[in-house]
C-alpha cells in the first residue's frame, strides 16, 4: 500500500466580507425563479421551533431505546479537571486521513505536549474489507512507532489507545463497539454488526505492537471532553463536517434503557446521540425537505436513514446545490441554456467548499466564481445566472445552520440549560463563512432571546479526535484506580 505522510499544514486567513449582491439588471424570469427559491429553502422561526419540539421527542425516545436517534451511552463517565497526566496514543479514523497522535498530558495544569502524523486514506480502503481496513491502520500506527521512537521502540511501555471512530457504534463497553451502520458514504465490509475493538486489536497483536485499544471514542464525546479540560462551562460537543452529530453529559438516572445496570442515579454519562439520524424514516416528519433533499435520499447507497445528517453536513451541501442547478436548467430551461452540462454531470463532484468559494467571492460581479465555472466545468455564467448561484449558495448554507440549530436547542431544552458553552468541530463549522453566525442568530430566533449576549455559545473546540481520545483513554484509567470499572470489558489489558 501507498503510505503518503501528509505534511502539516496551519495556515490562517483572514475572511473577507462577502459581498451584498444586486439584482438590477436580473432578467425577471430568474427574478422569480429566485424568490421561489427563497420560499423553498427558508426555514423561519416557527418551523425552527416545531423541529426543535419534535427533536426533544426523538432524543428522548433514544434514551428509552426507542425510535431513530440511537443516544449511545459511550462509557465516558467523567469530565477531566485538568489534572490528568500520562503518555497515550490516539488515532483518528477520520474520512479523508488517518492521524496517529501520541499526547504527553502534563503536569501543568490543562496542558499537553503532541505528536502527530498523518496518512492518507486511499479511496478504495472505504469501499473494501475489514481486513484491509485493518490492516492499513495497524500498519500507520507501526509507521509512527518506527518513526517518532527509533531508539526505544524495544524498550517501549505500552501505551493506552484511544480510537476515535467517528461512526455509530452501541458500546456496552468503552473498549467495545459494535458498528450499528456506516455513514458519510463508507461502506467496508465486514464491520457493520461486528465490534472494531478485537477487529483493530487482531492487527495490532500480528504486529506485535506495544499498544492497548483503552477507550472508542466518537468525535462528538471527544470534542466535548477536549473541550472541557479547558472550559468548565462546556456542556455540548458537536460536530458540523463531512457528517453531523453532538454529545452532552446525562444523569445515569434519565437513561431508562440502563436501568437494568442499577447504576446510581446520579453518575454521569457521555451520550453520543448520533443525531444526524433525526427525523428519518418512521417519525412524525417534521423536516422541510425539498425535492434535492428527497432526490439525494433516494439516490442514496442508505435511503431513508441520517435524514437530518443529508441536509445539513458539508458531505451533501453541493450536492443539494448542484441537484438544484440541474433542475433549472434540465427541465425550467431558466439558466445555462444551449450550454453542455456534461462536466456538472457527475453526482457529488462539488464539495461544500465549492459553496463557501461562491459565497466569499468579494468582487462585485462575482468574476471569481464565473472563472470557477468555466475552469472546473466548461460553463460560462451570465451576470444574472452568477446571482441565482450565489443566492442559491447563500440559502443551501444558511438553512444548513439553521437547522443545526435545532440539535443544540433540543439539547439544552430538554436538559435545562439556560446557559452554557457549545464546543464545535468540523470543517463546514471551521471554514463555512458565517456559518457560526447564523447559528448564533437561529438559536436566538429558537431560545427567543432578545438581550444583548448570547446565553448559549458556541465555540471552536480543541481537537478532541486527538487530545479528547487521549484524555478519554486517561479517563478511563483513572476510573479504573478510583475503582469505577462499570463499563469496561477487559480490566485486566490495562495492566494497573
Ligand atoms: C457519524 C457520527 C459522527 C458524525 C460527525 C456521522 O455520520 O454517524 O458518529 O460523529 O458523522 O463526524
Amino acid at each position: 500500500m501507498d503510505y503518503k505522510q501528509v505534511p502539516e499544514r496551519w495556515t490562517t486567513r483572514v475572511r473577507k466580507p462577502s459581498r451584498k449582491g444586486s439584482m438590477a439588471d436580473v432578467p425577471q424570469d430568474i427574478v422569480t425563479e429566485i424568490a421561489s427559491l427563497e420560499r423553498l429553502f427558508t426555514v423561519d422561526q416557527a418551523k425552527l421551533k416545531e423541529i426543535t419540539e419534535q427533536f426533544i421527542v426523538e432524543l428522548k425516545d433514544g434514551l428509552e431505546g426507542n425510535g431513530n436517534i440511537p443516544m449511545n451511552p459511550s462509557w465516558v463517565m467523567n469530565m477531566p479537571d485538568g489534572e490528568e497526566t500520562g503518555r497515550f496514543l490516539a488515532l483518528d479514523m477520520g474520512g479523508t486521513n488517518l492521524r496517529v497522535c501520541e499526547i504527553e498530558l502534563v503536569d501543568e495544569k490543562g496542558e499537553f505536549d503532541i505528536i502527530q502524523s498523518k496518512y492518507r486514506m486511499p479511496e478504495e480502503l472505504k469501499s473494501g474489507n475489514a481486513e484491509e481496513l485493518w490492516d492499513y491502520t495497524a500498519d500507520c500506527i507501526e509507521q509512527f512507532i518506527e518513526y517518532h521512537h527509533e531508539d526505544d521502540k524495544d524498550n517501549l511501555e505500552t501505551l493506552p489507545l484511544g480510537f476515535t471512530f467517528s461512526y455509530p457504534a452501541t458500546q456496552e463497553y468503552i473498549d467495545h463497539g459494535v458498528l450499528q451502520r456506516w455513514t458519510k458514504g463508507w461502506a467496508v465490509e465486514g464491520v457493520e454488526g461486528h465490534d472494531v475493538v478485537p477487529q483493530l486489536e487482531k492487527a495490532l497483536r500480528e504486529r506485535k505492537l506495544p499498544v492497548t485499544i483503552a477507550a472508542l471514542v466518537n468525535d462528538t464525546t471527544g470534542t466535548l471532553v477536549a473541550s472541557a479540560y479547558t472550559d468548565t462551562a462546556m456542556r455540548l460537543g458537536c460536530i458540523f463536517g463531512t457528517g453531523c452529530n453532538g454529545a452532552y453529559v446525562e444523569h445515569c438516572g434519565n437513561i431508562p434503557k440502563l436501568k437494568h445496570m442499577n447504576l446510581p442515579d446520579d453518575m454521569e454519562m457521555l451520550i453520543n446521540c448520533e443525531y444526524g439520524a433525526f427525523n428519518s424514516k418512521g417519525t412524525t416528519p417534521v423536516l422541510p425537505k425539498t425535492p434535492y433533499d428527497v432526490m439525494i435520499d433516494e439516490t442514496s447507497p442508505r435511503p431513508g436513514q441520517q435524514a437530518y445528517e443529508k441536509m445539513i453536513s458539508g458531505l451533501y451541501l453541493g450536492e443539494i446545490f448542484r441537484l438544484t442547478m440541474l433542475d433549472l436548467h434540465d427541465n425550467k430551461k431558466l439558466i445555462f441554456q444551449n450550454q453542455d452540462l456534461a462536466q456538472f454531470r457527475t453526482p457529488f463532484c462539488l464539495d461544500s467548499s465549492f459553496l463557501s468559494f461562491i459565497e466569499e467571492d468579494p468582487f462585485e460581479n462575482l468574476s471569481e466564481t464565473q472563472d470557477m465555472f468555466n475552469d472546473k466545468f466548461q460553463v460560462k455564467a451570465n451576470k444574472a445566472e452568477l446571482e441565482l448561484c450565489r443566492r442559491l449558495a447563500e440559502l443551501i448554507g444558511t438553512r444548513a445552520a439553521r437547522l443545526c440549530a435545532c440539535g443544540i436547542a433540543a439539547i439544552c431544552k430538554m436538559k435545562g440549560f439556560d446557559s452554557c458553552h457549545v464546543g464545535a468541530d468540523g470543517s463546514v463549522f471551521n471554514k463555512y463563512p458565517h456559518f457560526k453566525q447564523r447559528i448564533a442568530k437561529a438559536l436566538r430566533d429558537i431560545l427567543d432571546w432578545t438581550g444583548r449576549k448570547d446565553p448559549i455559545v458556541l465555540s471552536a473546540s480543541e481537537d478532541g479526535s486527538g487530545v479528547g481520545a487521549a484524555l478519554i483513554a486517561a479517563l478511563t484509567v483513572k476510573r479504573i484506580k478510583e475503582g469505577n470499572t462499570n463499563g469496561i470489558q477487559d480490566v485486566k489489558k490495562f495492566g494497573l
